[in-house]
């Protein structure tokens, strides 16, 4: 009986220093992953071609771990069953967890033998080592849900795994589709719950050449792998600052000497040359658009320049395109607030919050004056149209005004504005319509006007400025 006993301790003790083994060698292992990107520094520089060409593998081994991790519940559901399959389910996990760590390291070789760096390669990189010590721990506590202790621990694991495993594969999909893959043909209603990544944009430069004609070109063509989420060769050209910044080698842009500006260098290589830009067969530009680029650095490459020789500008461009605001519905509390408070509307121009809102002050008129404008300053960005026609405004409202960047139509007739201060307008670079009707506003203070290139229509009617002909376009092309 005693030796009986004694047996059964042994065998015990063993198991839990079995136990205890297992889970520092699980331990052990995880801290080794945890160090990983510690170890393999993603610097943006590519690094021997050889790494690279093994790294090219990681897309396709990464189904192998996949398709074992989704067959895995399925087999130990069966399992609960028969017998058989029970026994696959594990030999299945201890698969895809060594196929997983083999996948993990091509993974890294790939960034680290292509220069890739970017905030979706880290976030897909510590996808894939929180997954697999996920993997270990379901290892290590399987034993123990055979023999039916810790009965919850081992499918709530299992659970988290598969969690891990579609966010993770969902940013390496972004990486190699874009981040919009997913999204871009989602009927909209379900849109509104993926609000897209990236809404840095150049805010301070809108209407500028380098605005209207070169970022466009360089987000469609080149941002896919030089932006927020990707950055080969550490560069970014997804914002102004950072274009000029440049990459892993310095600057890309060389101002006023367009030869000696890598960007432009790049995009004009034999197509077939492997350091030729956009990579990887993406749409090479077109002679126009480097014609644009060329034109643009030769000039300083300027953020704010309004005109360029070469570029077109905006005044022939018949029908500018509508410049995106950004998303204002993060401030939808504080609209109402000051809604409430002030009487005045903020109404959307559309579903779409890109749209931009509506400054309405028609059941407040009478009271709406320069201090009551300035509290709403703090939607600026977002007000495409101000109506403040027969408010109480006065030429402090120029004030406010001027940061209000992406205004289009400004109704002021009717108020007590005499034009002094109109200047400030010039940096509305979106006004296109001016209603100054029945004000005091004299044809000496329109002529500071002169700077805001889009401004078509200007309204004057029974103002001491008003043209004899009410043809406004002529009054325009004084003013040129
Ligand atoms: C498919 C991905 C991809 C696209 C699209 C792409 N690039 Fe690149 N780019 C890379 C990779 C990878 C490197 C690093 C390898 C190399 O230098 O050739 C790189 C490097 C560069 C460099 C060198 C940076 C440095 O500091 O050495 C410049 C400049 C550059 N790209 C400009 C562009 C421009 C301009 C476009 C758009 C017309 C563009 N790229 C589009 C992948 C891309």
């Amino acid at each position: 009986m005693i030796a009986a006993h004694k047996v059964s301790v042994a065998i015990r003790s063993l198991r839990i220093r079995g136990m205890t083994a297992q889970w520092l060698y699980a331990l052990g292992l995880s801290a080794i992953l945890v160090m990983l990107p510690f170890a393999v520094r993603l610097d943006g520089r590519p690094h021997a071609d050889w790494l690279q060409f093994l790294g090219r593998f990681h897309p396709s081994l990464v189904h192998l771990p996949i398709g074992m991790l989704v067959l895995l519940p399925f087999l130990e559901l069966a399992g609960t069953t028969r017998l058989g399959l029970r026994e696959a389910a594990g030999f299945v996990l201890h698969l895809a967890l060594a196929t997983g760590a083999v996948t993990l390291v091509f993974g890294l070789l790939l960034a680290y033998g292509s220069g890739v760096m970017g905030a979706t390669v880290s976030r897909h990189m510590w996808g894939g080592i929180a997954l697999l010590i996920e993997l270990l721990a379901c290892v290590t506590v399987r034993p123990a849900w055979i023999s039916g202790q810790l009965q919850r621990v081992y499918p709530a694991l299992l659970v988290v795994s598969l969690l891990t495993l579609t966010w993770t594969a969902h940013q390496g999909g972004s990486l190699s589709h874009g981040s919009d893959y997913l999204t871009r043909y989602m009927p909209g209603p379900l849109q509104r719950f993926f609000p897209s990544a990236s809404t840095a944009t150049d805010a301070a430069y809108v209407g500028s050449v380098y605005m209207r004609s070169i970022h466009p070109i360089l987000d469609a063509r080149c941002v896919a792998c030089h932006g927020a989420s990707k950055e080969q060769a550490g560069l970014r050209l997804d914002l102004y600052e950072l274009l000029m910044k440049g990459g892993r080698d310095g600057a890309v842009i060389a101002p006023r000497n367009p030869d000696r500006s890598l960007v432009l260098q790049r995009v004009t290589l034999s197509p077939t040359d492997k350091h030729f830009m956009p990579a990887e067969g993406h749409t090479p530009l077109t002679a126009d658009e480097i014609a644009a680029l060329r034109a643009w650095i030769l000039a300083g490459a300027s953020p704010t320049a309004t005109t360029i020789p070469g570029i077109a500008a905006a005044a022939e461009n018949a029908d500018l395109p509508l410049q995106p605001v950004g998303d204002y519905t993060y401030l939808m509390n504080e609209i109402r607030q000051i809604q409430r408070s002030e009487g005045a509307k903020l109404v959307a121009v559309s579903a779409t919050p890109s749209d931009g809102l509506i400054l309405r002050t028609i059941n407040v008129a009478s009271k709406f004056d320069d201090t009551q404008l300035a509290r709403f300053q703090r939607f600026a960005p977002f007000i495409v149209e101000a109506e403040l026609g027969r408010t109480a405004v006065n030429d402090d409202c120029f004030d406010t005004l001027s940061k209000f960047t992406n205004l289009r139509a400004l109704h002021l007739e009717g108020t007590a504005v005499t034009g002094r201060g109109l200047a400030k307008l010039s940096s509305l670079s979106q006004l296109t319509y001016l209603n100054l009707s029945g004000t005091k506003v004299t044809s000496d203070a329109l002529v500071q006007l002169k700077g805001i290139p889009n401004l078509r229509h200007i309204y004057l009617f029974e103002t001491p400025a008003e043209p004899a002909s009410a043809d406004t376009n002529r009054t325009l092309r004084s003013l040129r």
